[in-house]
């Protein structure tokens, strides 16, 4: 059988990062596409010339044309411009909208039959986006936010109690960073609710809450530390969970950017809840019940997506 193909859609430092470990994992033969020329053809050399010493077995090549990404069983999409510091991630908008549009034309014409994930951000808005250009159906387009959220909640939680951060799930819902939910009763150590956690004196509510807030500005503290580019090692590791899902049918439960058909209350649009990830692409999209205080966090968090989707058809009408 054929290996899995896997378009990346952007070769800067996600893309690289993202080619590297679908390499090492062995998820698949790698196109790496940019408009950038030379960059992707350097990374995807380079790369390919660690797999003596890595053992995989994965072909990988450069590209700056669409043709090159034709009939790709999955695509992850980096392509745009970052955060610089100062700059949040609605300040992005106008640039990546128009990159969402020659991405989802490539794509469309290209392998319309793939798992898209986008990575691009302002994140909830622009998977929307790239939809709508490309198109596709909305269960196998969907965008990397919840994995890695939680996965960032989940490392500082290990911090705080001193545990493995295999023991410690999280449950977040909603936007991407500043306006995340994170479900605390739902987040466990070992199957231990927070909420129990604080009871039994592991932690307080105070220090809990500092966790969440350092979460939501997870991607801003790393932004201010590396002064010339965004986060981009767990963004890809999020992303390859996400793509590994898809290809394996692992039917996992992750949380995602995915269109809600009804589900939480919300119809034809796209923000973070949990869904099941398997060959059927978004299979499931679990609308689980909040409270009045999680669901006036989620409420809040749909606006803003809601704001930066009117953006969007603001500035390009063919989107209204
Ligand atoms: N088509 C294809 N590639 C493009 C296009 C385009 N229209 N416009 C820009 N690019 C490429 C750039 O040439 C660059 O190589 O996208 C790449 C982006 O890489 P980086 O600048 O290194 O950004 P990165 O850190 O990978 O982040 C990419 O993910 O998390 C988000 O906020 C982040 O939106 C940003 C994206």
């Amino acid at each position: 059988m054929a290996r899995p193909k896997i378009a990346l859609i952007g070769a800067g430092q996600i893309g690289g990062t993202l080619a590297h470990l679908a390499a090492i994992k062995e998820l698949g033969d790698i196109i790496l596409f940019d408009i950038a020329e030379g960059t992707p053809q350097g990374k995807a050399l380079d790369i390919a010339e660690s797999g003596p010493s890595e053992g995989f077995d994965a072909s990988l090549k450069g590209a700056n044309d669409y043709a090159d990404i034709a009939g790709a069983d999955v695509c992850i999409v980096t392509a745009g411009v970052p955060r610089k510091p100062g700059m949040s991630r609605d300040d992005l908008l106008g640039i990546n909208l128009k990159v969402m549009k020659s991405v989802g034309e490539g794509i469309a014409a290209n392998a319309p039959d793939a798992f898209v994930i986008c990575i691009t951000n302002p994140l909830d808005a622009m998977v929307w986006a790239l939809q709508q250009f490309s198109g596709l159906p909305a269960h196998k387009v969907c965008g990397m936010a919840g994995v890695l959220d939680s996965a960032r909640f989940r490392h500082f939680l290990s911090l705080e109690f001193n545990v493995s951060m295999k023991d410690v799930t999280a449950f977040v819902l909603g936007g991407h960073g500043d306006t995340m939910v994170p479900l605390t009763r739902y987040s466990t150590v070992g199957g231990i609710p927070l909420p129990d956690l604080i009871k039994m004196g592991w932690t307080t509510q105070e220090k809990l809450d500092a966790i969440v807030q350092r979460t939501r500005d997870g991607g801003a503290e790393i932004v201010g530390l590396l002064k010339t580019g965004s986060a981009f090692y767990a963004p890809a590791t999020s992303a390859i969970e996400m793509a590994e899902a898809y290809l394996k049918d692992q039917k996992r439960l992750l949380p995602c950017a995915a269109w809600c058909d009804g589900e939480f209350g919300l119809k034809g649009f796209y923000v973070g809840v949990p869904t099941i990830i398997g060959a059927g692409g978004i299979e499931k999209v679990v609308d689980i019940k909040m409270t009045k205080d999680e669901q006036a966090m989620f409420d809040n968090s749909v606006t803003a997506v809601k704001g930066l989707v009117e953006a969007c058809k603001g500035i390009d009408p063919s989107l209204a």
